[in-house]
């Protein structure tokens, strides 16, 4: 196992060639006491995803976990900024924008009227979907994984983005790569450093505008979703989202919060 120690800004880089799961690489870390550290590997041999799910970590993907110190940051938020900065960090490599169509804007991701169309958006909690074209069909091209741990007081952010990567037959109707997108081939290198200076921008933000932007991308308000907990399944149109959860207003006119499980967009 190779390690390459850089620094970037706040954070030491740790760059491994294959590892099991960042995200464990980091816990350990935090157990001895380590802060402030990016641990990124080529490949993972058992990346975890939300839910008990296995995150595919094939060579040419983007897989690496943040450790951060509890006492640095609002828990609450981190996940917003991490999504934020990665749908930011992909938009400054797209080259793509859906534009007008006969006059008429197409259906975008998060508020309506603004300039420029995103390809980008965040799905609640916090996957980065790309939109496939001007339908309602959507795939996932990055995810978060966040990890608390109380009693040493640290907090892991692992974050998995399809890059160079080939997306595995077995999600390819789901899932698709900026590689996919664009046609080319990316610095994976240069795509992290430029993830992380976003990272450090969102961290000067205040608790108001990291909300105003996420809603901006939020590809799940004004939608009609099925969300899926370990007890419960609700329907309904998504009406807000703030750092409780997301409202929905049900068949029979209740809004309700929720702040855990799985976001299924459903057609209207
Ligand atoms: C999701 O299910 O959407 C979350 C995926 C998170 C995957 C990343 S890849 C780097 C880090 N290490 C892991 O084991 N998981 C996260």
């Amino acid at each position: 196992m190779q390690i390459n120690n850089k620094s970037n800004n706040k954070f030491k880089i740790i760059h491994l060639k294959t590892t099991i799961s960042t995200n464990m690489d980091c816990i350990e870390l935090g157990k001895e006491g380590k802060r402030n550290i990016v641990v990124v590997s080529d490949i993972q041999t058992k990346g975890k995803g939300r839910l008990n799910r296995l995150w595919y970590s094939n060579y040419g993907g983007l897989y690496f976990s943040m450790l951060l110190d509890i006492k640095d940051i609002k828990v609450e938020q981190i996940n917003f900024m991490a999504s934020l900065s990665i749908v930011d960090t992909l938009n400054n490599y797209s080259t793509k924008d859906f534009g007008t169509v006969g006059g008429q804007k197409p259906k975008v991701f998060g508020i309506v009227g603004r300039q420029k169309p995103k390809v980008f958006g965040i799905k609640f909690p916090n996957d980065i979907i790309v939109k496939n074209n001007h339908s309602t069909d959507y795939k996932k091209i990055s995810g978060i994984l966040g990890e608390i741990n109380l009693n040493y007081g640290f907090v892991v952010v692992g974050i998995g983005i399809n890059i160079n990567n080939t997306i595995d037959a077995e999600i390819k109707d789901i899932a698709t790569s900026l590689k996919e997108i664009e046609g080319k081939e990316f610095n994976k290198q240069e795509i992290l450093n430029v993830f992380i200076n976003n990272f450090n921008k969102y961290k000067e933000l205040t608790e108001k505008e990291i909300l105003n932007k996420y809603k901006e991308y939020s590809a799940t308000i004004g939608e009609k979703v099925k969300i899926i907990t370990p007890n419960n399944e609700i329907i309904g149109i998504v009406q807000d989202i703030d750092f409780n959860g997301l409202y929905l207003k049900t068949d029979d006119n209740v809004i309700k919060n929720i702040s855990v499980g799985d976001c299924i967009h459903l057609r209207k």
